[in-house]
């Protein structure tokens, strides 16, 4: 077991770097996103005395509420969700700077109501002006907040000794390119790319940080990080749960859009990019995007070889049965949604030439996981005679206990020469005696401070969307997608698809 030689998760992380005053504007407060993670990762921030000392929060959202209901239910988001215990003091002072506006904000007149509220707090609280709009909306209303925000007075042109006016947008960024590249050009038109912060919350996650940290902390590792000792690289996240009742907004979707083009890619980035020259957002942002412009593209012929598609029918998860995507609730009859998906991804630069990407991700799996996997080569040559030699492979697990395992081989203690893999782990929870913070609280507070490193770059979605189009283009025309029953690790076409390259997916 690796052991931490100090305790630094809070200092490391957050370098004690404290924003500055700010307003901060959530649209959608009475939805599910901020209930149940932006309030409860405020608060979370609050109690570890890393937000400024004056800061209110004013949602808004079209329920019709009051301020004081709507404090009173995100303290039950607060108390259920927080990773922070939750203390009344701490809640007593942070509820100070909570307000709601209940409004449909999607005309002039609303924008300009907006602007009194947010002035009146700001005046209130002593805000010198700078604001942070949090768009936790459905992605249609995206455009149009964006605009009415922008033309209704409530932001300041990026400028020296101005107050700052920033965006986060959720996703999905788009649903094709095309959908994308309009959305980023409507936002240009009154905001500067440096204020827009394009979230993809698994940048936000801690193992996913530590990628960078392992690479390039380290000498040992990054001359190996190449096809002249990596045979393949496997990109895992497995969910066991179905659609959770959001069967209407999956149909729309489908594990490629949901999962792939976001979530996976940004960990496919951080895996294959190259040292970047600095760690400012943008030289890092540089490299992601040379990734993704390296990602050979699929011709129409070559989807259905490189691409497995699937979706889950009735079985059982955990020893429980559960019903197929079909019969949940919002889903059409006769869907086509792919609840599944498998890739196999290549990369054409000098570093991964030849060296394939496998991608898995789908709904009702066996169990949550998200893990990558640097499968090593074998030895080239083989000693022992008669020894079964697994390949060494480094295992960055994502969720749940999060940490790094790499898998050796060792002589089994006895006469016989036998070579069994052993663990050598490196768990957070272990380690730093502490579980690491939760993504939204570190990517709200790079928010508040300016740095865009964990945020997606325009150039960098639409490039991942690129290579997604032409998938979707072809999924159109074929087939659609395989059965699987639930609780099981996807249709059978998955495993062909590494079988036909002489390899398997690892056991998770
Ligand atoms: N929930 C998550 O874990 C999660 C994760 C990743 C990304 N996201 C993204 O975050 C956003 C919000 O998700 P959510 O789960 O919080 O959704 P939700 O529970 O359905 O809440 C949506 C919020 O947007 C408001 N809203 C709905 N339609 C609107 C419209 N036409 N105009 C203005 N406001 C409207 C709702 O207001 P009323 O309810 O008051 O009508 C509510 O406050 C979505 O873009 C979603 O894709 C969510």
């Amino acid at each position: 077991m690796l052991e931490a030689l100090a305790n630094p998760l809070l200092e490391g992380l957050h370098e004690q770097r404290i924003p500055e005053p700010c307003c901060i504007v959530i649209f959608g407060a009475s939805g599910d996103l901020t209930r149940r993670k932006l309030i409860p990762a405020l608060y979370s921030l609050a109690a570890d005395h890393l937000l400024p000392s004056h800061l209110a929060i004013l949602g808004c959202g079209r329920t019709d509420q009051t301020t004081e209901q709507f404090r009173e239910d995100m303290k039950g988001g607060c108390e259920k969700f927080a990773r922070a215990a939750f203390k009344q003091d701490v809640w007593d002072d942070f509820v100070q700077g909570l307000y709601y506006m209940p409004g449909n904000f999607d005309d002039d007149a609303s924008f300009a109501a907006l602007k009194t509220q947010v002035l009146e707090i700001e005046g209130k609280h002593g805000l010198p002006g700078n604001r942070l709009f949090y768009l936790a909306i459905p992605p249609s209303q995206f455009p149009i907040v964006g605009r009415g925000l922008a033309s209704g007075g409530l932001t300041y042109k990026c400028e020296p000794n101005q107050p700052f006016s920033r965006l986060i947008i959720e996703k999905p960024f788009g649903r094709d390119l095309e959908s994308a590249r309009s959305l980023n050009r409507v936002l240009r038109e009154g905001w500067e790319e440096e204020q827009i912060y394009r979230i993809d919350h698994y940048l936000g996650k801690e193992t996913v940080q530590n990628i960078m940290a392992f690479r390039f902390g380290n000498a040992i590792f990054e001359p190996l990080w190449n096809n002249n000792y990596v045979d393949h690289v496997e990109i895992t996240v497995a969910e066991s749960i179905g659609t959770g009742g959001r069967g209407g907004y999956y149909e729309t979707s489908g594990a490629l859009r949901d999962m792939v083009q976001n979530h996976i890619f940004q960990l496919l980035t951080m895996t294959a990019m190259e040292p970047p020259i600095s760690t400012t957002a943008d030289a890092i942002r540089d490299e992601k995007v040379k990734v993704l412009q390296a990602l050979r593209p699929l011709s129409p012929q070559e989807v259905p070889a490189n691409t497995v598609r699937g979706q889950y029918v009735a079985g059982a998860v955990d020893g429980e049965d559960a019903p197929g995507y079909q019969e949940e609730g919002g889903v059409a009859p006769g869907s086509a949604t792919e609840t599944f998906v498998a890739l196999k991804v290549l990369i054409d630069n000098w570093r991964w030439a030849g060296v394939p990407f496998y991608i898995r991700t789908g709904k009702r799996l066996p169990k949550r996981v998200s893990e990558i996997s640097i499968v090593f080569r074998k030895v080239p040559h083989l000693l022992f005679k008669g020894a079964q030699i697994e390949p060494n492979v480094l295992a960055i697990r994502i969720q749940p206990d999060e940490g790094i395992v790499l898998k050796v081989g060792s002589k089994v203690p006895g006469a016989a020469m036998k070579i069994n893999p052993v663990l050598m782990e490196f768990r957070y929870g272990t380690s730093f005696g502490a579980e690491p913070p939760e993504a939204y609280e570190r990517l709200l507070l790079d928010s508040l401070l300016g740095d865009s490193t964990l945020f997606t770059r325009s150039d960098e979605v639409e490039a991942s969307w690129r290579w997604i189009n032409r998938v979707l283009e072809a999924w159109q025309q074929g087939a659609p997608p395989d059965p699987y029953p639930s609780g099981t690790w996807g249709p059978a076409s998955a495993d062909d698809l590494l079988h036909r390259d002489g390899r398997h997916w690892r056991h998770l």
